[in-house]
């Protein structure tokens, strides 16, 4: 089984980035990232890949006309480094139907919520308000329907009374540096697939999501 070429595609701080380069330094996915994409110029993210040796590169949005046109210059650049997974990594872009499609099967999302649960943006302070007893992560195959493909694996935290959307925030992420590297590692070691809307591991059709539970659960 070769190696497997990942493209991760970042808006910001990066962690999650940060906890698959650590996981594919120690060998614990089979894969490499080939380039780190940013649509924001000087993110910390492009600053955690060239410390890592990894080739960067950005591609501001608001360089283009409109959101076909980036979509369309992202792709080219994407597939310049034949990339067999794109990963998002707090990438803060709606997609068009066309690039989602062009890397069906292919292209995995962390989204801070336990989805179906707090689809789009501020899911901490929407669990907050909701007083929800429990939140977290899911990681996902991207769909042309925002944060609606099929669920691989989801980490739960409990909710805590004097939680602030930070605090929660700051939980959540923890968790997402676990499940993030142990998906693409999934894919990678070609025991993830996407058919038929649903994803499969080892050769099973996930009815429901993977659980990682968090201490205090
Ligand atoms: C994470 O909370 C992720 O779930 C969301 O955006 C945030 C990105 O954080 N999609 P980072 O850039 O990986 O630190």
């Amino acid at each position: 089984m070769s190696t497997k070429r990942i493209v991760v595609l970042i808006s910001g701080s990066g962690s999650n980035l940060q906890a698959i380069i650590n996981a594919c330094a120690a060998n614990e996915v089979h894969g490499s990232i080939v380039a780190v994409i940013s649509n924001r110029p000087e993110v910390y993210g492009l600053e955690r890949a060239r410390l890592a040796g990894i080739e960067t590169q950005t591609l501001n949005h608001k360089n283009f006309a409109d959101r076909l046109s980036f979509d369309q210059a992202l792709m080219e650049l994407i597939d310049s480094y034949r990339p067999d997974l794109v990963v998002l990594a707090g990438f803060m872009r709606i997609l068009t139907a066309e690039f989602v499609e062009h890397y069906s099967g292919r292209m995995l999302n962390i989204h801070p919520s336990l989805l179906p649960a707090y689809k789009g943006v501020h899911t901490h302070q929407r669990a907050l308000d909701d007083g929800a007893k429990q939140h977290g992560a899911s990681v996902h195959f991207v769909t042309a329907e925002l944060d609606a493909g099929a669920v691989i694996l989801q980490a739960t935290v409990p909710v805590l009374t004097d939680d602030t959307a930070e605090t929660l925030a700051a939980r959540v992420l923890m968790e997402e540096h676990k499940i993030y590297p142990q998906v693409v590692n999934w894919f990678c070691a070609e025991r993830l697939s996407c058919k038929d809307g649903a994803a499969w591991l080892d050769g099973q059709r996930l009815a429901e999501p993977l659980q990682l539970k968090a201490e205090g659960l």
